[in-house]
């Protein structure tokens, strides 16, 4: 069985290197070039734990990597995992994906098999049946669902645990006709992934489980930052002991329940702004999901007033930015809360000083040598007015009074509680956790 994935970002380079690792036989396509020499020679340009190893297992084997889309010619399955980012009204762009399919229509047309087109990429309800499936049928000139098929695959790893999520999922979601393809399809995830529940269902309602399932996760995270900062206001309630109780009760579940500066990252934000602009399209309320976006819109100015309320002006004061990716383990900034504080402090003229393990370089990319880039945690804090930890990477427990001396005003802003547990000299708060 031969395999293609288009697009390799971590959807698709996580998809390839497990199924190429799995000893399937793959071939990973990317338009861009330079991109392709690097995995072809066993280098990921993202931080993502075991891609790389996994990548160079596949490589071993029978791994190919290429921008020549030809080369799919001879796939049984072809999943295209292209991004869908977002535009400024908030709706997806779905221009890779289309250009995606029109490749793959135009080489269906030539090939004698009669494979599978997996849609992975997150796409609006309707988008396979309405744009993807026409434009298929037209650049290959046959029909969809009888001489080759289509398959809605939403995918729902998570990044820093993308090779994890891409070999136990946990559902396997298939969106489409009842046709021979599907029941091929099924088997093969079925092999694939044994012991793990496939849901076969329509197009509309594969497209919709991704985005409730992303909705639902912002949800649970507003949820508790609006109770973490109820509670901050209630000496001594603290959120962490709250979200542990509640996490307790099974209809609950004690996943996402860690409160913090908001959500961030290239899905959650997106897929809100998405839904809301598609639940408006389509004529539904969106009353709640609207909520939910503006809870963590909000929740960077929790910061902000409380560094305004400790240090008065903050105009020419140095902050110091602990963790700029959108979550630990990784290196990715997009959509991340702390690159939004940063421009907001700036915008207020404060001189920022950062530290991330992992996510300088893609900082340095965005605010140039407008803020200070510290090698490392205790660096960073020298001289500063202020600290904010915004994100759990492990070293940031190490923080102790001796790496606080340096600083010219102890003001610790700890949004993920970290240090809570710690006698520090110093002016702490913990979001969600009420002062005495
Ligand atoms: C998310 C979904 O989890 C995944 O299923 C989907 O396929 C893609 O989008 P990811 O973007 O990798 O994955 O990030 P995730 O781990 O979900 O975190 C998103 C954001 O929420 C981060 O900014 C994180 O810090 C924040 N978060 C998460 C919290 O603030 N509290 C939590 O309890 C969980």
């Amino acid at each position: 069985m031969k395999i293609a994935v288009i697009g390799l970002g971590f959807v698709g380079l996580s998809l390839t290197s497990v199924l190429a690792a799995k000893d399937y036989t793959v071939i990973g396509i990317d338009k861009d070039k330079k991109k392709c020499n690097e995995i072809r020679n066993g280098r990921v340009q993202i931080y993502e734990p075991d891609l790389e190893k996994t990548l160079n297992v596949g490589l071993r084997k029978s791994l190919e990597i290429s921008d020549d889309f030809s080369l799919i010619i001879n796939s049984d399955m072809i999943f295209v995992t292209v991004g869908t980012p977002q535009k400024t009204n908030g709706e997806i762009d779905l221009s890779m994906v289309k250009n995606a399919v029109r490749s793959v229509g135009k080489i269906i047309r030539k090939t004698k098999k009669n494979p599978i087109i997996f849609i992975k990429s997150t796409v609006i309800p309707g988008t396979t049946e309405k744009v993807i499936v026409p434009i298929l049928e037209t650049e290959s000139g046959k029909k969809a669902n009888k001489e080759f098929g289509v398959i809605s695959n939403p995918e729902f790893l998570q990044e820093s645990n993308a090779i994890r999520d891409t070999k136990y999922p946990h559902a396997i979601i298939l969106g489409g006709k009842d046709t021979s393809y599907m029941k091929k399809a099924k088997r093969f995830f079925s092999k694939m992934h044994s012991g793990i529940s496939i849901i076969v269902t329509r197009y509309q309602t594969a497209e919709m489980i991704k985005y409730a399932n992303n909705s639902f996760l912002a949800t649970k995270i507003s949820f508790i930052n609006q109770l973490s900062n109820i509670c901050q206001k209630i000496p001594n309630a603290d959120v962490d002991d709250v979200a542990s109780a509640i996490g307790l009760d099974p209809r609950i579940g004690k996943l996402f329940l860690n409160a913090g500066p908001g959500y961030g990252g290239s899905c959650l934000p997106k897929d809100m702004s998405a839904l809301i602009n598609f639940g408006g399209n389509v004529g539904a309320n969106t009353t709640f999901l609207k909520a939910v976006k503006k809870t963590n819109d909000d929740q960077i100015n929790n910061i902000i007033s409380l560094m305004r309320k400790k240090l008065g002006k903050l105009s020419g004061k140095k902050i110091t930015i602990l963790g700029t990716a959108f979550k630990p383990n990784t290196d990715d900034i997009r959509d991340s809360k702390s690159i939004e504080l940063i421009k907001k402090l700036l915008k207020n003229k404060v001189k920022i000083s950062v530290y991330d393990p992992k996510a300088l370089e893609n900082t340095r990319k965005i605010f140039g040598n407008k803020i200070i880039y510290s090698k490392s945690l205790t660096s960073s804090l020298v001289k500063s007015y202020g600290v904010v930890i915004m994100i759990q990477w492990k070293q940031f427990e190490s923080i102790n009074n001796k790496s606080l001396q340096c600083m010219k005003n102890k003001l610790i802003i700890d949004s993920r509680r970290m240090l809570a547990k710690k006698e520090l000299n110093g002016e702490y708060y913990a979001i969600g956790i009420g002062k005495n």
